[in-house]
């Protein structure tokens, strides 16, 4: 077997089916997704074996939307024994490139977190065994392949590996935030991800630093706005909902009882636009493409809420919409990225801006 294997929340498999068929078709890549119902993962598996390598490669990880993470599936092992786990999988990696680094890995479902501790566990013997067989560096190297050993049940494993410049470098492909006490709402976690996922670190000290002016549509109670706050902005937060008190005592915040489809920012300096409106898809994107093409903000932030079904075909059409509009602005150039992230639920979270 051959195939790409990719992580998803439960319940987004087909989501992430349908959008590796369609991303692999235009790599000229062709196989069939096999999925299960609220398993967190999904197998693509490709007619010709050696697809699976160049998908790992060049199917562009930033730029998929519902999976958390990729790797070139080169095995499944199943009814390993008990009493001897590292043998059949070192047997697997036979033929596998020298790797930097081992990941062993379960889905993030219900089921597949009572496999954490297995995995925890045969960690460090699996380690030392790759290593002695030259198939791990003796010590880790991010610049080198990783291996994967993704557990569905205690004796079944697929085997494989991903490549540094196109994988996610996190465990599970997750970002695990702490939600801050003081926040008026979880939905903070959202943006805050977003942040950290879409925005370089390094450039951080310039794209969020203090002082910025921000306009957040859709604020109540205040999540976002949170995050901006904490950052040190300035937010026009537009909403018809009540805003958390002690946002409002921060005396950063400029509370806005107004349509966000109608408003008009008081200022002209406008970095970040944000929003979370409960809307559809279609009209969110038109109207943040509109902001961005015509310069009254530097660059948009905001969740596309989804409907229940064809997921990846709405996210498609709102970004085909903004699209058009940039096309309509003359814009020649910019930079859009969305991603089904950890704390999101029925949405997809994008950037915009120009560049
Ligand atoms: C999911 S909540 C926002 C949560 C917020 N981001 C947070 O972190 O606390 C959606 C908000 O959008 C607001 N909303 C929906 N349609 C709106 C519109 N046309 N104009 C302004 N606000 C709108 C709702 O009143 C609601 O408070």
């Amino acid at each position: 077997m051959a195939g790409l294997l990719l992580y998803c929340r439960s319940g987004f498999e087909n989501d992430v089916a349908n959008e590796v068929q369609d991303k692999a078709s235009r790599l000229d890549i062709f196989g069939y997704s096999q999925t299960h119902t609220n398993s967190g993962f999904v197998l693509f598996n490709c007619y010709q074996e050696e697809h699976a390598e160049v998908l790992a490669n060049k199917l562009a990880f930033a730029n998929l939307v519902f999976a958390r993470q990729l790797f070139a599936c080169k095995h499944l092992i199943e009814g390993m024994p008990v009493t001897d786990r590292v043998g059949p999988i070192l047997s697997a990696c036979e033929e596998f490139p020298l790797c930097g680094e081992l990941r062993v890995e379960y889905a993030d479902t219900t089921d597949g977190r009572e496999l954490s501790k297995l995995c925890r566990k045969i960690s460090v013997p699996l380690r030392q065994a790759l290593r002695k067989k030259n198939k791990l560096t003796n010590k880790d190297n991010n610049k080198k392949p990783v291996l994967h050993v993704f557990f569905t049940k205690t004796d079944k494993a697929y085997i494989g590996y991903s490549f540094p410049h196109n994988n996610s470098s996190l465990p599970l492909g997750i970002l695990r935030l702490k939600f801050p006490h003081d926040a008026p709402s979880r939905s903070t976690l959202k943006l805050d991800e977003a942040f950290q996922v879409f925005i370089p670190k390094q450039e951080h000290d310039e794209r969020l630093q203090g002082g910025l002016h921000a306009v957040d549509l859709g604020a109540c109670p205040g999540g976002w706005t949170y995050q901006l706050v904490k950052r040190g902005m300035f937010v026009q937060a537009v909403d018809n909902g009540s805003m958390d008190e002690a946002l409002m005592e921060t005396g950063q915040v400029t509370y806005c009882p107004e349509d966000g489809f109608k408003f008009q920012p008081k200022r002209k300096n406008i970095y970040w636009l944000v929003c979370d409106m409960i809307e559809q898809p279609q009209r969110v994107a038109k109207l943040m493409a509109g902001w961005v093409a015509e310069g009254r903000c530097k660059e948009a932030m905001f969740n596309l809420k989804l409907p229940m079904k064809k997921r990846y075909e709405s996210v498609q059409g709102a970004l085909v919409i903004i699209d058009e509009v940039m096309k309509v602005h003359q814009v020649k150039s910019y930079l859009l990225q969305a991603k089904h992230l950890y704390h999101n639920r029925e949405e997809v979270t994008v950037h915009l801006r120009l560049g």
